[in-house]
């Protein structure tokens, strides 16, 4: 297999004393799209919170095990360098509302107190919306709302605030769940394209977009790993009964 940017050893996640991951081991492949697919409850967008440090915020939620990226402990670093490196989109669009698309991009720089001069702004603002595939649609209304663009448009506009911080990991939970057909395939497109230059964990409830767009898809049941491997294999000749129902 291909080399791993983020691996997850024997990582439990606990809600008080309820666990809800349980000694999970995952390594998670560069440059390619892993799928986090199962029942609904099992875990799922627990694991990405984890994976990023959203999830310590809950009052009374607890972890143990390691998650490392690029051999980095990331529960060893500050978990604000952390969610710069590993971004996040969620399951709705949400862009900033009293703020512009242009704003919205770059967000993420201000609200972490980093000063860039009118210049790298502007670089990083194109360089991002290109990449969401979103710069042709809005170049010539930047300095309007986000909340004026559709849904898709917005969900676009956060992974391009997402990509702004210019992450190793891409973090996307159910991010078509509330779109359209026309814009998740859109949103599809644009994963596949994303790969090249950033690793992509994608939840996702789809069975068919998991088939469609990712290398690798991991099985969750009630907080456990139940299967992980090439997204074909998985679909023609799955190894446990559980992940074939
Ligand atoms: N804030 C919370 N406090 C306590 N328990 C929680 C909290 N959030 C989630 N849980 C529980 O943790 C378990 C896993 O939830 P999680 O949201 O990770 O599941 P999921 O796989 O993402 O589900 P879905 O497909 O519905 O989004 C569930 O049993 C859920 O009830
Ligand atoms: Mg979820």
């Amino acid at each position: 297999m291909e080399s791993a940017v983020l691996r997850v050893e024997n990582f439990s996640a606990f809600f008080g004393q309820n666990p809800v991951l349980r000694e999970i081991n995952l390594a998670i492949p560069e440059n390619r799209i892993t799928a986090i697919m199962g029942p609904s409850g099992c875990g799922k967008t627990t694991l990405i919170r984890c994976i990023n440090r959203m999830h310590e915020l809950t009052p009374d939620a607890r972890v143990s095990g390691k998650i490392s990226l690029n051999h980095e402990d990331i529960y060893a670093t500050d978990p604000i360098v952390v969610r710069r490196q590993i971004g996040m989109v969620f399951q709705k669009p949400n862009p900033f509302p009293m703020m512009s698309i242009y704003d919205n991009v770059i967000a993420g720089y201000n609200l972490n107190g980093i000063r860039l001069s009118k210049d790298e702004k502007h670089t990083i603002v194109e360089e991002s919306l290109r990449r969401a595939a979103l710069w042709d649609e809005v170049k010539k209304s930047l300095h309007r709302r986000g909340t004026f663009l559709s849904g898709g448009q917005q969900q676009r506009l956060c992974i391009a605030r997402a990509l702004a911080m210019r992450p190793t990991v891409l973090l996307l939970d159910e991010p078509t769940s509330a779109l359209d057909p026309k814009a998740t395939s859109h949103i599809e497109e644009l994963i596949v394209q994303l790969k090249d230059t950033v690793t992509i964990i994608l939840v996702t409830h789809n069975i068919s977009q998991a088939a469609r767009v990712s290398d690798f898809t991991a099985f969750l049941y009630l907080g456990e790993l139940v299967e992980f491997g090439p997204t074909e294999k998985m679909f023609t000749a799955p190894k446990n009964k559980r992940t074939e129902a």
